[in-house]
């Protein structure tokens, strides 16, 4: 199918700026405006259009290692870990180049996301100096600084003195004098403090960024969708394989049901995504031991929608958005986050749900060891029985796993 690649980048930037703000004290939309001045600068440059979009896909993706639960492990702590402490990680800067090896940029960007804190001296984490560093990554430098020092939805008259004077006085130590230049020349444009205000972001990035929709198929979709699946489990201990053992199980049932070529990878897509929203809901909620408050509850139930959220705009999408987002959703409306019914609920969104009870069930959780299959069949069923989930398919998922 033709992929929107701009569509799909978006999605995950909507997410992914959520992972931002769990860290105390985070603004709103911190990677799309670094995506945006880093997009800036990079036609300031002159960069051909599939460069300008690598570099905008890079600066979204600039801190997806953040979401990863063993930074913060290393760094002895569950709750409340200040941004700033997980920024001067080496580590997430390996985490994320390593995450988005397989996405399907224009132009080979190579360890963009790893160098993107070097200095352009040589005093960053891995001592490169000058050239040695990718341009991309001084570029999304510059923008990750100013963004993370200076309040830029309020982007006018005295702090943007002092946003220049900051940049100009960094010149040729932190920062690329090449990148100074290029980013006073377009912070004087008089939209561009427009452009950065919470409401215009997206629509500012959706303007100016080179389309770029490719002809893939539902098989290499789905090897995108599942590198965003390994950073979604990886942010809590507890979900490590949960995607992704949710992605083989539907496999096993799309072939019990001997479903066509397209169907299973729309499905596989599907779980791959299905927690996207997860990435929205704070670590303190998800990794917690104590039994959650109903603001807590409601905050985790918040998920789906999220998900919904995020997968609604792109093209192509519309069969995995309901699979995805439909799966704590029961066929009584007791579900969650609209309480759908029976009859709005088709066939595959109530084997998606089966089956990640089925999935969640059988793995860890901060308050319960794995269960076996028969452990998790007597739930299964039992929720069938009293009208929550499908009789038929939790006969089948009996059948298959059992
Ligand atoms: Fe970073
Ligand atoms: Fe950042
Ligand atoms: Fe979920
Ligand atoms: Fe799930």
């Amino acid at each position: 199918m033709v992929f929107s690649l701009n569509d799909f980048l978006m999605s995950v930037s909507f997410v992914l700026d959520f992972v931002e703000m769990d860290f105390a004290g985070r603004r709103t939309n911190h990677g799309k405006r670094v995506a945006y001045l880093s997009l800036r600068i990079a036609e300031q440059l002159n960069f051909i259009p599939e460069k300008i979009y690598d570099v905008l896909s890079l600066a979204i993706l600039h801190d997806n290692g953040m979401c990863e639960q063993r930074l913060r492990e290393r760094l002895k702590a569950e709750d409340d870990i200040p941004f700033s402490l997980i920024e001067r990680t080496m580590e997430h800067c390996v985490i994320g180049e390593t995450n988005i090896k397989t996405y399907p940029f224009l132009t080979d960007p190579i360890n963009v996301i790893k160098y993107h804190h070097e200095h352009y001296d040589g005093s960053g984490f891995f001592g490169l100096v000058k050239d040695e560093i990718p341009i991309s990554s001084q570029i999304i430098f510059l923008a990750d600084s100013v963004e993370n020092n200076f309040d830029l939805q309020n982007f006018k008259g005295d702090n943007k003195n002092e946003i220049l004077e900051y940049v100009q006085a960094a010149r040729g130590s932190l920062f690329s004098p090449e990148v100074v230049d290029a980013f006073i020349e377009v912070s004087n444009a008089p939209g561009f403090k427009l452009d950065l205000r919470d409401d215009y972001i997206s629509l500012a990035i959706k303007n100016r960024c080179p389309l770029y929709e490719k002809d893939l198929s539902f098989d290499e979709i789905e090897r995108i969708t599942r590198l965003f699946s390994s950073i979604i489990d990886s942010k809590s201990k507890f979900t490590r394989r949960h995607s992704s053992g949710l992605a083989q199980k539907i496999e096993i049932m799309s072939n019990h049901y001997h479903y066509d070529d397209e169907t299973r990878m729309k499905l596989k897509i599907a779980a791959n995504l299905h927690d996207l929203g997860k990435l929205a809901v704070s670590n303190k909620i998800l990794d917690s031991h104590n039994k959650l408050t109903n603001e807590e509850f409601h905050k985790i139930e918040e998920h789906t929608y999220y998900t919904r959220i995020a997968l609604q705009p792109i093209k192509g999408f519309e069969d995995i958005t309901e699979w995805a987002a439909n799966h704590h959703e029961k066929l009584n409306g007791k579900g969650y986050p609209f309480g759908l019914t029976a009859e709005e609920l088709d066939f595959n969104s109530r084997l998606m749900g089966c089956l990640d009870i089925y999935q969640a069930l059988t793995e860890e959780r901060p308050y319960r060891v794995p269960m076996s299959h028969k452990e998790a069949m007597n739930v299964l069923n039992n929720s069938a029985e009293q009208g929550f989930i499908d009789v038929g398919i939790v006969r089948d998922i009996d059948f298959v796993f059992g």
